[in-house]
């Protein structure tokens, strides 16, 4: 269960503001201490050869700091002005988290000897692969079962949050001012549609800014929807419609939705079915509808950063991150009809946001 404080209710602004910075500071400390601790032991028990290492490039820590006081400050300017309720900033459900903090030291050993052995395959046997796309079936990230269990599911908010040093949702948040803003426009209650939606975290802050809005969410993963359904169905309000299926063909009619978001998923797809699944968002929305989507910055637009970018994809299993990070995703929204294109970058995430036209 979720922990829900009023903070902005009984507490002066600055006050909230600097708990919030220094609360996310604890939360970085904490991910750094686990993932140098972690690191150590992987090192110990499961070392990679000395050719692997050698691929890895020195990172500058001051423009990372640079960009984690920036995106704080941008998710409590939002907040602060109403965009979304401040106490999303201080949602934790300490009973999931701990739970799923042991299975990940469990879990541990399985994905540190499937990254030692570059084993991308060591998918459950009880799945019937063959329904789903050849780009699908492999351990993203070295993690256990892929996208198929919920022992997967389970512990995939901790691992991400832990990757980016706590700031995965503050990341992810930065959808929900160009969506309130892009929907504004809109006389009647709006439906949204989260595409990729895993384990709920964007519908859920959806949720939290658009009241009363319909909210759909689809994905590949049955058990990334379980755990969907788990989170959503704590809140009082209507639950967003949760559908099992490939964005490449959203079963949903055109012109049906005049929202969409889209997190972390481009980076994982091969770069045709990045433009076949943005032909779709295009197809699904109608017109004046908005398209924000959020996924890692770009080689582009944070050269600065080409270390990080480059060491991603030598600790995790990303086989299209090397496209991506190279993709001119604005020429795609344009050649699916997009118009008014911009992006944004907010710390390690890049948001593309367009409207459909007339
Ligand atoms: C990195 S996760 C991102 C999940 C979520 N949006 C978030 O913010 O954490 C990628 C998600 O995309 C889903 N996915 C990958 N390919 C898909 C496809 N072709 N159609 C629908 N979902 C897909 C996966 O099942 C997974 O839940």
């Amino acid at each position: 269960m979720q922990t829900n404080t009023n903070w902005d209710s009984f507490l002066p602004n600055d006050v909230v503001k600097n708990t919030y910075k220094t609360w996310q500071q604890i939360k970085a400390g904490l991910s750094l201490t686990h993932k140098n601790f972690s690191t150590d032991l992987r090192k110990f028990f499961f070392p990679l050869s000395e050719k692997r290492i050698k691929q890895f490039s020195p990172v500058d820590g001051s423009i990372l700091t640079v960009r984690f006081e920036q995106l704080l400050n941008e998710d409590w300017q939002d907040a602060e002005d109403g965009i979304y309720p401040i106490n999303l900033l201080f949602e934790v459900d300490w009973q999931e988290f701990f739970l799923a903090y042991v299975s990940l030291w469990l879990d541990n050993p399985s994905s540190w000897q499937r990254l030692q052995t570059e084993s991308f395959q060591d998918l459950p046997s009880n799945i019937n692969l063959d329904k789903y796309p050849q780009y699908y079936r492999r351990n993203f990230h070295y993690q256990t079962d892929g996208y198929f269990s919920d022992r997967s599911a389970n512990l995939y908010d901790v691992q991400v949050d832990i990757l980016f040093n706590g700031i995965a949702d503050s990341m992810r948040r930065r959808i929900l001012k160009p969506l309130k803003q892009g929907l504004s426009k809109f006389d009647e209650e709006v439906k949204i549609l989260d595409v990729a939606c895993g384990t709920g975290r964007s519908l859920r802050f959806l949720r939290a800014t658009f009241s009363t809005a319909s909210l759909y969410g689809i994905d590949l993963s049955s058990a990334y929807l379980r755990k969907a359904n788990q989170l959503l169905s704590q809140l009082p309000s209507e639950l967003p419609q949760l559908m099992e299926g490939n964005a490449e063909n959203l079963p949903y009619q055109e012109n049906y939705f005049q929202g969409i978001s889209n997190v972390f998923l481009l980076h994982e797809l091969p770069n045709p079915i990045r433009q076949k699944i943005i032909d779709e968002f295009f197809r699904v929305l109608q017109p004046h509808g908005i398209l924000v989507i959020c996924d890692s910055i770009q080689l582009s637009d944070s050269p600065e950063l080409e270390g990080m970018i480059n060491n991603f994809p030598l600790l995790f299993h990303e086989p299209f991150y090397h496209d991506y990070i190279k993709d001119d995703i604005e020429e795609k929204l344009a050649k699916s009809g997009f118009t008014d294109i911009k992006t944004t970058i907010h710390a390690f995430s890049k948001c593309w946001i367009a409207t459909k036209p007339d």
